[in-house]
């Protein structure tokens, strides 16, 4: 199986403090990988190289390849690397002064792509349909997307996400801030987006890595300690830490 995205050799350094110590592993196409680990280790910080976000802040120093359906994304723009790479946080953020339908379609408003307006139409319905949020919502795009409860909201995020056809969805703790129903929505949607885009899912909550994700990857320190599937790294672990961590013995 071909990887769609191949990490090379990857060290980052936040001015002198090194966060990433190279890392490589790859990730797959329709496939959900969780990157799990305690609250320090890196999993953010791998996350925003995949979609340049580091490059915001000049003080952070990325070194090492990431290569997304064969090209090396440093070779690439910035806006390109993250039309390809679609991102969600931990806290909903819808933008607060815009109305449903604008926040779906607010990449494009934001990067300039004209959009005619049944074009648009169709992006916001299918985009919010894929979030699981359509029916929820049809009745009302034009109202802001703050009026929404925090689960709704947070699928309204993915389908802002998803607007831009990405390749990838990258999920930073989408869950955390949410109560355990809007949880479990989220977690059945993740499952069913996975048949049109590769997710990478970072969760400090172990059960759903093991519930939702086909890899895992546990990080410690900076370091990427183990990956594999994740029935094999919940069940056989190889090293010592990732069973101890498995076994609530730390983070
Ligand atoms: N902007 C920054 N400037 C300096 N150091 C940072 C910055 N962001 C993260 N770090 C440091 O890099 C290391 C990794 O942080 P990161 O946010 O990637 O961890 P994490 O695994 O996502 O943690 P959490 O589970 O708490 O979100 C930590 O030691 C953190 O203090
Ligand atoms: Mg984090």
């Amino acid at each position: 199986m071909k990887p769609l995205i191949e990490v090379r050799n990857l060290n980052v350094f936040y001015g002198e403090q090194q966060a990433l110590m190279s890392v490589s592993l790859d990730f797959y196409h329709n496939k959900v990988h969780a990157i799990m680990g305690p609250s320090g280790c890196g999993k953010t910080t791998l996350l925003r190289c995949l979609n340049r976000m580091h490059e915001l802040d000049p003080t952070v120093r990325v070194e090492g390849e990431i290569i997304l359906s064969g090209v090396n994304i440093f070779s690439l723009s910035a806006m390109q690397v993250r039309r390809m790479t679609g991102m969600v946080f931990q806290r909903p953020n819808p933008f607060p002064n815009m109305s449903i339908y604008d926040n779906v379609i607010a990449g494009y408003k934001l990067n300039n792509i004209p959009l005619k307006r049944d074009e648009a139409d169709q992006i916001v319905e299918e985009s919010l349909r894929k979030a699981a949020l359509w029916t929820e919502v049809k009745d009302k795009l034009h109202k802001r997307g703050t009026f929404l409860s925090g689960g709704q909201q947070q699928r309204l995020c993915i389908a802002r996400a998803l607007a831009m056809k990405p390749q990838v969805l990258l999920l930073d703790e989408p869950t955390s801030a949410l109560d355990p129903k809007s949880t479990s929505h989220i977690e059945e949607l993740i499952t069913e987006l996975k048949s049109t885009v590769s997710i990478v899912l970072v969760t400090h909550n172990i059960a759903q890595a093991g519930r939702v994700s086909d890899y895992t990857a546990f990080m410690y320190l900076g370091n990427l300690v183990e990956y594999g599937p994740t029935e094999k790294v919940f069940t056989v672990p190889e090293d010592k830490r990732t069973e101890e961590y498995l076994s609530g013995k730390f983070g």
